[in-house]
């Protein structure tokens, strides 16, 4: 019995390498310029842990807080996320970033909470946050030491430190790449990998490793999501350089695993109003993770109203998951648009100048058939322009500011 069962295995692996060598025969053989094969190669290898079917979206500690954490700050942002509604939209991760941990570990090699900001532990903090109806984050480092060198990372402890998590109660990953051994990313994230799926709970991997060995190329079988930028600061210049270094991996992203340009900073201050909605309505639409990065206890009236802006989050977490592009380039004006379920097109017009200008959207540019009369609704505006469109579409649009619509063929 045991004998027949293991040629019965046998048969299925050679079947599958049989399969897997025909695979990149017909993607070598293939155009070059066609991207498909190669794209829906890494579709077959996805990390199987069930997550990520949409970008997640939550908050984390580090765009505002830095280092200066503590229980309560988590706790009061747990509380302010479904105080304002913000968990009913899908806000749910309350990720923790660096400086949670003491520097050393305990006499059995486990990480321990810092004790004089972390004094309940973080099961208790993940108990609070699950009472809730919540999902927490936790952080560490592909490396040595953390990035803020406050505390160790899990390099060399990678086992122990996914089963700890798993025993805390923990939901999601972020996994950063400082003070490593310089060794390869590729050699040393799927070690976390595989510790996480050993630890039997079902945790989100964030792979924080900026970019650097172009992590879209094999982030799907690692993690759910990578990032493909280094850190973002609250500047339009950071903000938008980020979405353009993201935006050329763009084939890449799909349910499962999304590309990453780091999270929102959307209420910290640095940008106008124009420029924050620029901000939220690219990352929507490059299906990024929504991770808030302001004090959620303390938001003005204007970053409510734009990190609340339903129809924007529906383009983001809608169900085809296909990340939009730039389609069309011209100086300081750009069109970006990317298809959602239903046979809609989510468009932005971006104007990256200092005046206002008049920006045009082709159908020929955003996959809309040329002779199709489209409906179009400006999620800005939460209006639906009475006027039926052909061809084209044509708004004024505020220097630094967006206009963004999801247009729907009518008959
Ligand atoms: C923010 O990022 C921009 C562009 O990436 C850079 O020029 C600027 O110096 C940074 N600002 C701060 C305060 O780090
Ligand atoms: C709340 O935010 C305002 C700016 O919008 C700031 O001036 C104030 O210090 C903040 N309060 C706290 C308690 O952080
Ligand atoms: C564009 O700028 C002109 C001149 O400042 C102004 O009158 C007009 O209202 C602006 N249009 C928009 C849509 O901002």
């Amino acid at each position: 019995m045991e004998r027949r069962r293991f040629s019965y295995e046998v048969l299925v692996f050679l079947l599958t390498l049989l399969l897997f060598s025909l695979t990149c025969a017909t993607a070598s053989s293939s155009d070059p310029t066609q991207l498909h094969d190669h794209v829906e190669q890494p579709r077959r290898n996805l990390l199987a842990n069930g997550l990520a079917k949409t970008p997640p979206m939550g908050w984390n500690s580090w765009n505002h807080f830095s280092c200066q954490i503590n229980e309560n700050i988590i706790k009061e942002t747990a509380d302010a996320l479904v105080s304002t509604g913000l968990s009913k939209l899908g806000y749910r991760y309350v990720n923790i970033d660096d400086c949670w941990a003491e520097l050393n570990r305990d006499a059995s090699g486990n990480l321990v909470a810092k004790k004089s900001t972390f004094p309940s532990g973080i099961k208790a903090l993940a108990d609070y946050v699950h009472r809730k109806g919540l999902k927490l984050g936790i952080y560490s480092d592909a490396g040595y030491l953390t990035c803020s060198k406050q505390m160790p990372g899990s390099l060399g402890h990678e086992f122990q430190d996914a089963k700890t998590f798993a025993s805390w109660g923990i939901d999601y990953l972020k996994y950063d790449n400082c003070n490593n051994d310089e060794s390869k990313p590729t050699d040393r994230y799927p070690v976390m990998t595989r510790a996480l799926s050993m630890a039997r709970r079902p945790i989100f991997f964030s792979l924080c490793e900026w970019g650097d060995l172009h992590p879209a190329l094999w982030g799907a079988k690692v993690g759910n999501s990578w990032r493909t930028t280094n850190d973002i600061n609250d500047s339009w210049e950071s903000m938008i350089s980020r979405a353009d270094m993201n935006e050329v991996y763009a084939d890449y992203a799909r349910p499962g695993g999304w590309n990453d340009p780091d999270m929102l900073e959307v209420g910290n201050g640095g940008m106008t109003k124009n420029e924050y909605i620029v901000h939220f309505s690219l990352w929507a639409l490059s299906k990024a993770p929504l991770l808030l990065g302001c004090d959620v206890r303390n938001m003005t009236k204007e970053t409510v109203e734009i990190v609340t802006n339903k129809e924007v989050i529906a383009v983001n977490q809608d169900s085809l998951g296909v990340q939009g592009k730039k389609v069309r380039m011209e100086g300081d004006i750009e069109i970006w648009a990317g298809p959602l379920s239903m046979y809609r097109v989510a468009v932005i017009l971006l104007n990256r100048g200092p005046w206002n200008i008049s920006i045009t959207a082709n159908w020929d540019d955003i996959g809309i058939p040329s002779k199709s009369v489209v409906q179009a609704r400006d999620l800005w505006e939460h209006k639906t322009l009475v006027e039926r469109f052909q061809e084209k579409l044509t708004a004024q649009v505020d220097p630094h500011g967006c206009k963004m619509y999801v247009l729907k063929p009518v008959a």
